[in-house]
């Protein structure tokens, strides 16, 4: 099942956002526009400003401006995008060719700075200094887990605790603040805030791990993304980091071969493939993303039902069953 799907009941609200997000990115350059048009309309999922209002909501929050800070996280997670891109040389995203593969690394660094000072406009206009401080703590702690991730790069001795950081700072630390955010709005208790927060930062890291995943064995037509990047990147994800504690030295030694070569063919790929899937790096992949979206929802259990805390339960429940 698809996110607006399970959203259903926010259609107004959705469409809302969208119109938030187009009449924050206008641009008197109108190449800016043209680029910036083909990166939002690219079928994000827009699950962190989804997050925002619900969570909002939630608290108890009924006004426009979680519209507007969502739009500033999904602005920012843009940015992030347009980035990693570039970093990981990436040809494709959400079934497309990526803003570095159509126009260069250049334009999408600098499509990417477009994003985040727009982000930041937003935010500043807002002016809720604790908003501020959760948005640039949360995007500082995502751009120090992409740095720590490059660090680890076909690095043998990478450990579960190092990959586990390395998610929880590129990509949880922003789901975190999506929901604590939406939580602020609310002016709910430190604790209420605490749990929302924590919710965001499970759900993260469990996405991050399905993501892992995807990447050794999704359908390049469903993921929107080429698989195999991971390996050829010379990222050590848990699917693998499992596979090299687990697997004989002559599988070893086919892995690292895989891993430090820059073009690792097809058949390399299916190789390594092989050793994960009979090292059961897969299965305890996902067993490990289970493990984390179960945590999202216990730590919902004190919440009293709600459309809201239903539909935060079914968003979990999507993240493992996704396919893209
Ligand atoms: C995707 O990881 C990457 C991220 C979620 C974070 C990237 C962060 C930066 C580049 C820091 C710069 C930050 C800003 C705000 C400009 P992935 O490569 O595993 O996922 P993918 O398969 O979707 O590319
Ligand atoms: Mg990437």
């Amino acid at each position: 099942m698809d996110l607006r799907d399970i959203c259903l009941t926010m259609r107004q609200e959705i469409d809302e956002l969208e119109k938030i997000v187009h009449a924050n990115l206008s641009s008197t350059v109108p190449f800016v526009e043209n680029v910036v048009g083909y990166v939002i309309h690219n079928g994000g999922k827009r699950l962190r400003p989804i997050l925002t209002l619900i969570t909002s909501k939630l608290s108890g929050y009924q006004g426009r401006a979680s519209l507007e800070i969502g739009a500033a996280i999904e602005f920012m997670h843009t940015a992030s995008l347009l980035h990693d891109d570039v970093i990981d040389s990436a040809p494709m995203r959400r079934g497309r060719e990526t803003t570095n593969r159509k126009w260069g690394n250049q334009v999408s660094v600098l499509v990417g700075d477009f994003f985040y000072c727009r982000a930041m406009d937003i935010l500043v206009r807002h002016g809720d200094t604790k908003v501020l401080r959760v948005v640039t703590d949360a995007v500082t702690i995502l751009t120090e887990g992409e740095i720590l991730e490059i660090t680890k790069s076909n690095d043998f001795q990478t450990t579960q605790e190092d990959y586990l950081r390395i998610i929880t700072g590129k990509t949880a630390s922003l789901i975190g603040a999506a929901c604590q955010c939406g939580a602020i709005l609310g002016g709910v208790s430190e604790e209420f805030e605490h749990s929302l927060k924590r919710f965001g930062l499970n759900l993260g890291i469990a996405f991050q791990l399905v993501d892992d995943v995807l990447d050794y064995t999704a359908a390049v037509e469903e993921f929107g993304k080429v698989n195999g990047t991971d390996l050829r990147e010379g990222k050590l994800t848990l699917p693998l980091i499992l596979a090299i504690s687990r697997s004989t030295e002559k599988d070893r030694s086919i892995i690292r071969k895989a891993l430090i070569t820059d073009n690792t063919s097809p058949k390399e790929f299916v190789e390594v493939l092989r050793i994960v899937e009979e090292c059961e790096g897969i299965r305890d992949t996902i067993k490990m993303a289970r493990g984390y979206v179960d945590r999202a929802t216990l730590g919902l259990a004190s919440f009293k039902p709600s459309l809201e805390k239903e539909t935060l339960q079914r968003i979990a429940d999507y993240v493992i069953s996704r396919k893209m």
